[in-house]
């Protein structure tokens, strides 16, 4: 199937598209800042699925990081670009510490551009490859308290559908993957019993479900994935713009 490098392979989201990828016989170069994880995994998948296994440990909130996973890239072997790494902060932006936007902005932003650039020329050539970026549903809404995070996730989506659009008809394909709530270790379980008592039962997707969505839209070519049938309906009823709309009541 060829080589799919894969960021914050460590866990949750990432994890499952190197199980998912490695069933579909893929090799793994798998990135995170948690060497001691993606070895395990590594061994694990190489062991039931036979094939072959990498480690790239970076932080992609550093320079040093980005140019490390930019570097294996150049090798110009990487048939699928998974740019997944993220994290979230949850708090009001004028009092946050500002080191931690930073590092958002550089995993969720520069990281995936700069590995895009890094990648796509090699596929390009071969007229064959893909990008898929893990963006958010939270790409299409104005959540207080999560600025920095809608705004990276709206420029990783945006950014995807517009090189999207430049390398379609080179036989190269970028999906940007906008989920809502998925259990992984984004959200702790006292977080996910306090949104539960809140919100519908539909909030919770399986990793495994979203990576599936994913990979079954990348095999189709699609530009844009929102995976389950709750969701979808929160991405249309964002674009009307009555959530945004609404959120000077929330706030009062
Ligand atoms: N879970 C959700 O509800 C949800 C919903 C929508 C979108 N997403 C997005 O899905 C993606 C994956 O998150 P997840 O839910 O799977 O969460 P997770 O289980 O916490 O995994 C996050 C991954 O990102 C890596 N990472 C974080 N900061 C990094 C850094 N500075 N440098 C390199 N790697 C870093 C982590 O690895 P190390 O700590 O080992 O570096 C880990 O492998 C994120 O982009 C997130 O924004 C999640």
């Amino acid at each position: 199937m060829g080589l799919a490098l894969i960021t914050g392979a460590s866990s949750g989201i990432g994890a499952e598209f190197a199980r998912q990828l490695a069933a579909r016989g893929y090799d793994l170069a798998l990135s995170a800042r948690r060497g001691d994880r993606l070895a395990a995994l590594g061994e694990e998948l190489a062991g039931r699925h036979g094939v072959k296994y990498e480690t790239v440990v970076a932080d992609l909130s550093a320079e040093q990081g980005i140019a490390a996973v930019e570097a294996r890239l150049q090798q110009g072997d990487v048939d699928l670009l998974v740019n997944n790494a993220g994290f979230g902060i949850g708090k009001k932006f004028a009092h946050a510490e500002l080191a931690g936007q930073q590092a958002m902005v550089n995993v969720h932003m520069v990281a995936p551009m700069r590995l895009m650039r890094a990648a796509l020329p090699a596929m390009i050539e071969r007229r064959r490859g893909g990008v898929i970026n893990v963006a958010s549903l939270a790409a299409f809404l104005t959540l207080p308290g999560n600025a920095n995070y809608c705004a990276t996730k709206a420029y990783l989506m945006r950014f995807s559908r517009a090189v999207d659009a430049e390398v379609r008809r080179k036989g190269v394909t970028v999906q940007a993957l906008c989920p809502g709530f998925v259990v992984t270790e984004f959200h702790n379980e006292q977080e996910r019993v306090r949104m539960d008592r809140r919100g519908p039962t539909f909030m919770w997707m399986p990793a495994a479900y979203v990576v599936g969505q994913s990979l079954a839209a990348h095999d189709r070519g699609k530009s844009l994935v929102v995976p389950g049938f709750g969701y979808k309906l929160v991405y249309w009823l964002a674009k009307t713009g009555l959530p945004d709309a609404l959120i000077p009541l929330v706030m009062r």
